[in-house]
């Protein structure tokens, strides 16, 4: 359900407002690693990036958590406590699923052609690098992944809002597109952007809980 436009403001001012999270080593390489490859200017073509790399670790953790279902499900109140949380997963990739088709979506649509090399193929190993390492963080200490997690989703957050104060002109941009029925109707293409802001801040909490439920667990 998206938030109304006055709400997407406020939220985007909160953002703004706030101080970027703390990172950890390997979120900083990463982030140091696609400024280097693809500048450090925002711009769409590097959120579809971001958006290719922000659905695996949901993926690496629903995976696991099956595997941990077929050893458990001789308990069953402790089996379906692991299937609410693959539930929950499968809810932030297939968010994160939209993001990444609208803003494909939108490239297309503006004509904005990329490197293949750069933008296609790259991201795929990318991501295939960062699904393991979410995986065995995970396996080692669920914390870790959650806190890589949170890392992104927080850097995502903040790149989503900054750039929508850079670019004035999406204000007035009329957001259309085949994905409104499954994401939501927004009045400019500043308030989708603030909308995926948004989720992302949404993700990083969820993360950060999940480090609280496991500290007090
Ligand atoms: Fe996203
Ligand atoms: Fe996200």
């Amino acid at each position: 359900m998206p938030a109304s436009p006055a709400t997407l403001k406020a939220e985007q001012e909160k953002t703004l407002g706030a101080p970027r999270r703390r990172c950890g080593l390997l979120a900083r390489l990463l982030f140091l690693g696609m400024d280097l490859v693809y500048g450090r200017k925002r711009t769409l073509s590097k959120f579809t990036v971001l958006e290719v790399i922000a659905r695996v670790p949901y993926q690496a953790w629903e995976q696991v958590a099956y595997v941990a279902m077929t050893h458990t499900y001789r308990t069953p109140g402790f089996a379906r406590r692991v299937f609410e949380f693959i539930k929950e997963s499968r809810i932030q990739q297939d968010n994160e699923q939209w993001h990444l088709l609208i803003l494909e979506e939108w490239l297309q649509k503006d004509g904005i052609q990329e490197s293949f090399l750069l933008y296609r193929l790259a991201p795929q190993f990318v991501a295939l690098f960062y699904y393991h390492i979410s995986w065995l963080l995970y396996a080692i200490n669920p914390k870790r992944s959650y806190a890589l997690n949170a890392d992104f989703e927080d850097h995502a957050e903040h790149e989503y809002m900054e750039f929508v104060r850079e670019h004035p002109e999406l204000e007035s941009r009329p957001f259309d597109s085949e994905f409104c029925a499954d994401y939501g109707e927004f009045d400019s293409r500043a308030d989708l952007l603030r909308q995926i802001g948004l989720d992302e801040r949404h993700h990083k909490e969820e993360s950060l809980a999940r480090i609280a439920e496991a500290r007090f667990s």
